[in-house]
């Protein structure tokens, strides 16, 4: 399958649909697949008219079923880590300036679980399976799923994913705050989009310094990431959509940010 089909893109307002396409394999990301997914990623990044992305699985069985196994064979602990360092497409992920939506539409492991702790929000099906079975293979997780884990989850919950390999359900999944929302099979995509648009109305500027000041919570002490805050804070006040958000409310109208 050519580079460009593992990988579908769909733009709709301020809201881009990236759907990974290799449901023959539950969407196993392959070399091939984690590329097109940093490229398109850069090309969104740079579209201004994109202000939100959502990420999800093709099909109805899979999200994406993890690191695709076959290509382990026979890779040299060399060309292991150049795979997973070149273009790391978990840091394109992770990194990526504007807000990120998993749509978790059914198993979501190792790599996939990885790839839906790199979003921001995460949004299951009910019919969605996670878990980090790395341990079945005699590995870790390599993706983020030993950082971002337990930074999301807490240690004792992470290391029970980590060390047991099991599937949990959308469910559980929600009860330990691994996914946000879980909505029926049926109603997944539509949610996603509905959600994705509700914030691609808000102002792009602000939704960028909200999410550099979410992600510096991870890596600062409290005292570092407050001042960033600040910081950030007062930054949003030299763009034309706080001065926008505010006439609005000011007026009693409606908002019309424009991202700058
Ligand atoms: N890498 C490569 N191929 C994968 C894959 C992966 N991570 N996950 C599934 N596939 C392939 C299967 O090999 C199979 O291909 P085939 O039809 O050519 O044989 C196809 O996808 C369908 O998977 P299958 O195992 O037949 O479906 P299932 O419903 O019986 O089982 C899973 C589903 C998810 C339980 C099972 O596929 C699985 O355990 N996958 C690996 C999960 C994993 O360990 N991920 C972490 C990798 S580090």
């Amino acid at each position: 399958m050519a580079d460009e089909q593992v990988v579908l893109e769909q733009i709709d307002g301020h809201v881009a649909t990236l759907t990974i396409n290799r449901p023959d394999k539950l969407n196993a990301l392959n070399i091939a697949t984690r590329s097109a997914i940093v490229r398109a990623l850069d090309e969104l990044a740079r579209n201004d008219e994109v202000r939100v992305v959502i990420i999800t699985g093709a099909g109805e069985k899979s999200f994406v079923a993890g690191a695709d196994i076959s290509e382990f064979e026979g890779r040299s602990p060399i060309d292991q880590f150049r795979v997973m360092t070149d273009a790391s497409m978990f840091q394109a992920v992770g990194d990526f300036p504007k807000p990120t939506i998993a749509a978790i539409n059914g198993f979501c492991l190792g790599g996939g679980c990885e790839l839906a702790l790199a979003c921001d929000i995460r949004i299951a099906s009910d019919k969605a399976k996670l878990g980090q079975p790395e341990i079945n293979l005699g590995l870790l997780p390599g993706g983020g799923g030993t950082q971002r884990l337990p930074r999301l989850i807490g240690m004792g919950a992470a290391f029970k994913l980590l060390y047991t390999g099991d599937f949990i359900r959308a469910d559980e999944a929600l009860r330990i705050g691994l996914v946000d929302e879980v909505v029926p099979a049926a109603d997944l995509a539509a949610r996603a989009a509905e959600l994705a648009a509700a914030i691609g109305q808000k102002s792009p500027v602000a939704l960028g310094l909200i999410k550099q000041a979410v992600k510096a919570s991870a890596r600062t002490p409290l005292d570092e990431g407050l001042r960033e805050e600040v910081t950030l804070f007062a930054l949003a006040f030299a763009s034309e959509d706080m001065k926008e958000g505010v006439d609005a409310f000011l007026n009693k109208r409606q908002a019309n940010f424009t991202g700058r």
